[in-house]
């Protein structure tokens, strides 16, 4: 039996995964902020697939959180289960879609928000009690997953939660599917590495869990909820190891 239960029925997932992949084949790859900007009036609808995903969220923050990072924040939909729970929370929030974080400007005036790639900023030590981002995290690789994990980790305040909410693969052979589809498109357009498009390449739980904890993280998996799962990545405090 799987023991994390990504999807309910894996092999039918696989193949909706390979029709979709067939079906699309040839067609340009779509630079990242671009994507979501051409979807704005539609994306809230679609997104509300996740509702029991967004209303999970304040449990598995601490108690305390005063401070919260929220990466790839979209137009906010996140944080509307975590404000009343948390109603002095002091959010930073990134994204580099500026129509998705103009959306969330104008629904929570008391957000900090950074436009721009959360790969190439700097986070200060010690600054956050929680990290989040949902369904952001799974366009990109392994490694430059595992640099930005180090950097969350020194961010978070010893005992701070960083939670993954996203998409993961339910198989090493869905990892691998996506991962190769996504190369072979990149090849054929000229489309170098460091240009971030919208293609998905989840990793599977073991994968993200492996760069997790390589980042000095105990991490939890904390269920699926329809395609979105939960991953709770804790930072120690001192001496609790980890
Ligand atoms: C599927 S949306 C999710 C938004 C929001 N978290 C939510 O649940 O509604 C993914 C978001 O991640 C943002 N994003 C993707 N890659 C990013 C990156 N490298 N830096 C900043 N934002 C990024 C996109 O612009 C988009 O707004």
């Amino acid at each position: 039996m799987d023991k994390f239960q990504i999807r309910e029925d894996p092999a039918a997932h696989l193949a909706g995964l390979r029709a979709w992949l067939k079906e699309t084949e040839g067609q340009p790859l779509e630079e990242m902020s671009d994507f979501f900007t051409v979807r704005l009036d539609d994306y809230e609808r679609h997104m509300k697939t996740w509702q029991d995903a967004y209303r999970a969220l304040p449990d598995f923050f601490p108690f305390a959180m005063r401070d919260l990072l929220d990466l790839g924040c979209g137009t906010g939909l996140e944080l509307e289960s975590l404000f009343p729970v948390f109603p002095d929370l002091r959010v930073t929030a990134v994204d580099l879609c500026v129509p998705m974080l103009e959306r969330l400007e104008d629904r929570f005036t008391s957000v900090c928000t950074l436009r721009g790639d959360y790969f190439a900023m700097d986070y200060p030590p010690e600054a956050f009690d929680g990290v989040l981002s949902f369904q952001s995290l799974h366009h990109f690789s392994p490694d430059k997953k595992a640099g930005l994990y180090a950097r969350l980790y020194r961010t978070l305040r010893p005992g701070g939660v960083f939670v993954l909410a996203d998409y993961l693969a339910c198989c090493p052979e869905e990892e691998k599917l996506m991962a190769g589809a996504l190369k072979r498109r990149r090849a054929a357009q000229n489309i170098p590495p460091e240009r971030l498009v919208h293609f998905d390449i989840p990793l599977t739980p073991e994968r993200e869990i492996a760069l997790l904890e390589g980042a000095g993280f105990s991490v939890s998996f904390a269920g699926s909820f329809a395609g979105t799962s939960i991953l709770t990545a804790r930072r120690p405090r001192d001496g609790e190891g980890g």
